[in-house]
């Protein structure tokens, strides 16, 4: 029998959504607040969910506290309180929407996590605006 596990998290970080070659009142009306030239901050929310069969010994899809673990040291510690165009080599060449941020954590998480566990990333950019990838 599957069963969807899932764990929170949370970490804050600055972007900017901005196409380089236009204007700033083209950004403005295409991105809004989030083309702000010096950059602003979010209060990011994460729901990452494995689905998988219960291991008939532990009783247990995965162990949370390994996955608590995975997503500090692979998602949380190298986001937390950075500038995601500025500080993360990925942005570099891809917009730091909501979407592309919950395609980057999937990506990474994808290769922590046993391939028999489906894998389902839920990032809330606001508390009403969030995105789900699931590959
Ligand atoms: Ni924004």
């Amino acid at each position: 029998m599957k069963v969807t596990v899932s764990r929170k998290a949370h970490f804050n970080a600055a972007h900017r959504l901005y196409i380089e070659n236009w204007s700033d009142k083209e950004n403005t009306k295409v991105f809004g607040k989030c083309s702000n030239p010096n950059y602003h901050g979010h209060n990011y929310e994460l729901i990452v969910s494995l689905t998988g069969e219960i291991d008939p010994v532990t009783g247990m899809v995965i162990d949370l506290k390994d996955l608590k673990d995975i997503i500090k040291k692979y998602i949380e510690d190298p986001l937390d309180h950075k500038n995601l165009n500025l500080d993360v080599e990925y942005f570099k060449s891809v917009m730091p929407s909501a979407e592309n941020i919950c395609i980057y954590i999937w990506e990474i998480l994808r290769k922590q996590i046993d391939l028999d566990k489906k894998l389902e990333v839920v990032l809330f950019e606001t508390p009403r605006n969030f995105v789900k990838f699931s590959g």
